[in-house]
């Protein structure tokens, strides 16, 4: 149990991010008992709204994974009632000021840890971190600012942002989220790779061919097109998810679990990878994209990129990574694919294209499975490929039917000070030092890599698939 008082306060309690992440997330915490003894959860947006219909509105967005508790109900409104709302402006010290006198009579006046959750647009960190700390900080106790992408568009933008946030908080302060961090499988597979001798073994360039990561929705942009059109795939979603994926599973063996030591293997690994060019990528667009609300006339901007990397240290030189993210595609999932190289092994099996595989399913359905040949039972000598399944659903049955939001993880952890799972300012500064020269590259005039357009459900363009044969093709014919 975590005795620590605490307030966490919602900035931006009206938008959709907290409507559909941010309560729901606390709901669950609440439901399960996980939230500190003594807390406070208060809302702040600009529009002054009445507190009943704001709290109803919560209510009806409380989906998560209680839903079907019997109890569930009473605990909503229970719940309810504990939300308090407070409307002002995000650059008014004296708005902060008067939530600030609020807060202290909320909190008796005991010392009181305060988690600012900024569920509200980049373009105003800056300044509703500096009414934070003229007028709100907790006194005599913790302040922690919790942030979510997009972390601007580009190095210089972040560098902007983030001297923005430099200016009124230290570093150990911010919870960057990038809620992939915080899902299941991608936590395990610290565990999977160093918790398990064999699998240590083989994580290195003698025995794995290519590794894939990736991420398919069967949904277009799903009315977010003006937001989207701004940023496109590869800053929504490899950028930063997908090569956070990547760093947990390819960093080197870390000291302990402890964030700082996290820190150091992740942050050293994404400084080894090499520079990307436009080249390495392949970009499409679903067709009837441009025509969505939001969309600019002849806007190239990707809903699909594929890429390429490589990482230059003594484990993984040589070895492609591929990276993949689409949307509105034939599937929805996330996943990552460790292929292994085939040695001698197709002697007995000539003409497969894939050997042995590891294959880590994220979502839906988390899984992990191993491909392996075995021998058809029967009389007659044939050899097949089968698979070694390890599904959540089977393995840990009663677990996974209760799997924890990623964002429950973290804003608990952000609670309790925890900081391992949150992206850390270099790792953001190196990741789009990283992109945004082929970014750069790939939007200009003179590109030498333009999207190709693809029929919604599909697998998306088949160059990708192509870029990949390149590739492995160059590590094992
Ligand atoms: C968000 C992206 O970060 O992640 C969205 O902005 C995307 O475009 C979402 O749909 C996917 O998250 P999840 O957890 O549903 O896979």
């Amino acid at each position: 149990e975590f005795k620590d008082p605490t307030t966490i306060v919602v900035v931006g309690a009206s938008g959709d991010l907290a409507h559909k992440k941010t309560f729901p997330a606390l709901f669950s915490l609440y439901y399960h008992g996980l939230l500190p003894q003594r807390f406070h959860i208060v809302g702040y947006a600009r529009k002054a709204l009445d507190l009943e219909g704001w709290r109803s509105n919560i209510l009806l967005n409380l989906a998560c994974r209680v839903l079907d508790q019997k109890d569930c109900a009473t605990k909503m409104e229970e719940f309810i009632e504990r939300l308090s709302y407070m409307s002002g402006q995000y650059d008014s010290a004296e708005d902060f000021a008067k939530l600030d006198a609020y807060l202290e009579d909320l909190e008796d006046r005991q010392p009181t840890g305060r988690l600012f959750y900024l569920a509200i647009p980049p373009n105003v960190f800056g300044s509703a971190m500096g009414s934070i700390k003229a007028s709100a900080v907790a006194k005599n106790a913790w302040t922690r600012v919790v942030v979510e992408k997009p972390f601007g568009r580009d190095t210089e933008s972040y560098m902007e942002l983030r001297d923005q946030c430099a200016a009124h908080f230290q570093e150990e302060q911010l919870y960057r989220i990038d809620h992939y961090v915080g899902k299941e499988v991608v936590q395990n597979m610290v565990v999977l790779r160093f918790a398990n001798f064999i699998f240590e073994q083989l994580w290195c360039k003698e025995n794995i061919r290519d590794m894939h990561i990736i991420f398919e929705e069967n949904f277009g942009t799903e009315g977010r097109a003006g937001y989207f059109d701004q940023f496109g795939i590869i800053r929504d979603i490899m950028q930063n998810h997908l090569l956070q994926v990547l760093a947990y599973l390819t960093m080197e063996r870390p000291k302990s679990l402890h964030a700082a030591d996290i820190n150091r293997v992740k942050t050293k690994l994404l400084s080894e990878i090499m520079p990307l060019k436009a080249k390495d990528f392949v970009v499409g667009q679903y067709e009837g994209y441009r025509e969505e609300d939001g969309v600019p006339e002849g806007s190239v901007t990707p809903t699909f990129a594929a890429c390429v990397m490589y990482i230059n240290n003594q484990q993984w030189e040589g070895v492609p990574f591929f990276l993949t993210a689409g949307k509105n595609l034939h599937n929805r999932k996330a996943e990552v694919r460790v292929r292994f190289k085939k040695g001698h092994s197709m002697d007995f099996f000539p003409g497969e294209e894939v050997g042995n595989e590891i294959i880590i399913r994220i979502q839906p359905d988390e899984a992990v499975s191993l491909r392996v040949v075995n021998k058809v039972p029967g009389l007659a000598k044939d050899l097949a490929y089968t698979s070694l399944d390890l599904l959540y659903k089977d393995a840990f049955e009663k677990e996974s039917k209760d799997i924890a939001d990623a964002y429950e993880r973290l804003i608990l952890d952000a609670i309790h000070g925890e900081k391992s799972l949150f992206v850390h300012d270099e790792q953001l500064r190196i990741s789009w030092e990283l992109f945004t020269p082929a970014l750069k590259e790939l939007e200009s005039e003179d590109s030498p890599v333009k999207p190709v357009l693809y029929t919604p459900g599909t697998k998306g363009p088949p160059e990708a698939d192509d870029l990949r044969h390149i590739h492995r093709a160059m590590v094992e014919p």
